[in-house]
């Protein structure tokens, strides 16, 4: 989604912000723009890929202050003029802007009272007319932005840049920014990705904080006003830039990349003389496990159907109620928060949006919430402060396939934990250590001969819909196939838990309707066969997902075997043909697979 990048310093900045551009493209973005202080404000900003606004560059730009974005549109259409950053009239200042402005509306009318003319249809451009009329007024710079700031209702990451002062203002609140400080000069990014090629030691700002930052440094106040308790962070772990290999496409390169990332995943993290699971991030003992009424688990798309594998072995392993609530919803139902209960915030990116605000009405509320999260030092990590890294690397396609497997595994392993607090026995524990310890070669070896997965692309491929079901286990596993193979192959799909199939979705079946069944060797097989036959019945084209050996290969018109495992696993193994699946379609229909239409990879508005 949305990023910023700036720079103040002694080198020449169009370049540095058109790496940085570069370096937030795998979020998802329709266009993008800089502005170059040198002596004027120079602007230039362009619908498209950070490649098409490199091509209307002049050769040299001169000067070594300057803001960049990349938006992906929210108020406004795609256009040029909607575009960052935005200027005042008298391009006296320039803003970029992430996050939403609530009140745009009255704000715009005010603006237009004083006979203002605002030249996009962005909520962001506001901003730089404000700020301009404090300066007018004749306020400081940084009390401009405030005065501004505190009009405002909603979330952002805001950067000014001024053409008479030397020194770039940052503002955060609900939408990430970073602070970097090199050697004679300052970053700023909303992306760590972005600041790691120039420097380790970083301030995220807090919400309600401001900076002005200047080569030499930078100071960071609060919106209020008085000093910030914001510190310097080294940052730990940089992923470098993940390149392609011999992969045509990050999405195929990453479902690859499983059986090593479910590897680190669950190493040093599975207690074989206990039997039990070890997350030390969570920093919880075992009578504030027992004594816990419940778990609940918050996420948005893939990482919600993770949350539903993890609530069922949650329930199955430890008799605990779990639920798994829909992030953006979350806070908007006026929630009960038992402060014993534990609740998870699951996502890859650490950024997003709904999630975050479900962890702040949480925490508001007095409960206690743990990050499952994939990106190190990302807004969601630092905001629970307790939790578990889940070790998949850099995701760079936005379809999200390693960091379900490891979010699954994560639970499993947390599952496994809070269970031996109760009747799980150390044996019962050992048995699943066993097997958990041997999944990584499993999906190493299904990934070898992934079966007839171009016969199901050829089945789904030019399908009005298609149909994806499970029961157990494998119905979020069903939900997850659905969502891949919409969002990389735009094909309209629907999941369902296999027997609900015929309160309602049957309707849908005509003659080589595609259904995906999944239906590993597990206690709800049989009845996952009663509904093949049903879809059956009505001519539907069966693609099976299905434990290798078993007889029932034989209700699918195209069968996939996947090794067989124990039933509590098999979510780690049956998602895979369904992701390869949704790759392969999308190709088949020229899609772009890692950068699927109008889509982002960490989604930072609500
Ligand atoms: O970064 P998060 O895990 O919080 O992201 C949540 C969803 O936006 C994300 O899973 C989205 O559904 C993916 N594009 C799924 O492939």
């Amino acid at each position: 989604m949305c990023g910023i990048f700036g720079y103040i310093g002694v080198k020449s900045a169009a370049p540095l912000l058109v790496e940085g551009l570069r370096r937030m493209e795998y979020r998802g973005y329709d266009s993008t723009g800089i502005a170059v202080l040198n002596g004027e404000i120079q602007v230039h900003k362009k619908v498209g890929k950070v490649n098409d606004l490199k091509k209307i560059l002049p050769k040299v730009i001169k000067g070594n202050c300057g803001i960049s974005h990349t938006r992906w549109a929210t108020h406004g259409g795609v256009t040029d003029e909607n575009a960052h950053p935005h200027l005042n009239e008298t391009s006296s200042l320039a803003i970029v802007h992430n996050g939403i402005i609530d009140n745009v509306r009255l704000l715009r009318k005010k603006l237009e009272s004083k006979g203002i003319e605002l030249v996009s249809e962005t909520d962001s451009e506001v901003l730089a007319h404000m700020i301009s009329i404090g300066l007018d007024s004749g306020q400081e710079p940084i009390e401009a932005v405030r005065q501004t700031l505190r009009k405002v209702v909603g979330t952002w990451g805001l950067c000014v840049m001024f053409k008479e002062h030397d020194m770039i203002i940052c503002a955060a609140n609900g939408s990430p920014l970073i602070l970097g400080q090199g050697d004679g000069e300052s970053f700023v990014a909303s992306d760590p990705h972005a600041l790691t090629p120039h420097t380790q030691s970083v301030s995220f700002l807090e919400d309600g904080d401001i900076a002005i930052i200047r080569r030499g440094g930078f100071k960071i106040s609060r919106l209020e006003g008085g000093s910030s308790s914001t510190g310097i962070t080294i940052l730990e772990e940089e992923w470098g830039e993940a390149d392609l290999g011999d992969y045509p496409h990050y999405m195929i390169k990453e479902i690859h990349e499983q059986p090593e990332a479910l590897r680190r995943c669950i190493s040093g993290r599975l207690d074989y003389a206990n039997g039990n699971g070890k997350l030390g991030g969570l920093r919880l003992d075992s009578a504030t496990l027992r004594a816990t009424p419940h778990v609940r688990l918050i996420g948005c798309g893939t990482a919600l159907n993770a949350c539903k594998v993890g609530r069922l072995a949650i329930e199955k392993l430890a008799r605990v109620p779990a639920m798994a609530h829909v992030a953006s919803e979350f806070r908007y139902n006026d929630p009960v928060v038992d402060q014993l209960g534990l609740h998870f915030a699951v996502s890859q990116s650490g950024e997003t949006a709904d999630t975050l605000s479900a962890i702040k009405e949480i925490k508001l509320k007095g409960g206690l919430v743990f990050g499952i999260i994939n990106v190190v030092g990302s807004t969601i990590a630092r905001l629970c402060g307790r939790g578990v890294y889940i070790h998949s690397g850099p995701e760079q396609a936005v379809a999200s396939t390693k960091a379900f497997t490891n979010m699954v595994a994560s639970l499993l392993i947390f599952a496994l934990r809070l269970g031996r607090t109760r009747s799980f026995s150390r044996a019962k524990g050992r048995k699943i250590i066993d097997e958990f310890k041997k999944m990584p070669d499993r999906l190493e070896k299904y990934l070898e001969d992934p079966g007839p997965i171009m016969e199901a692309v050829d089945a789904v491929k030019n399908a009005k819909s298609v149909l994806f079901l499970g029961r157990g286990l494998s119905s979020p596993v069903a939900s997850e196939g659905a969502l891949k193979l919409m969002e990389v192959a735009y094909i309209p799909c629907l999941s369902y838990p296999a027997g609900e199939m015929k309160h309602g979705p049957i309707a849908l079946l005509e003659e080589g309707s595609p259904v995906v069944v999944i239906a590993p060797d597990d206690e709800m097989k049989e009845k996952t066969v009663a509904s093949i036959h049903e879809c059956r019945a009505r001519g539907a084209r069966i693609i099976l997902i299905h434990a290798e050996g078993d007889e029932i290969a034989s209700e699918g018109d195209i069968s996939i075997a996947v090794p067989r495992c124990d039933p509590l696993l098999t979510p780690l193994l049956t998602v895979i043909p369904t992701q390869l699946i949704a790759y392969h379609a999308g190709l088949a229909l020229g899609c772009d697979v890692d950068r699927p239409r109008n889509l982002a990879k960490s989604v930072t508005v609500e």
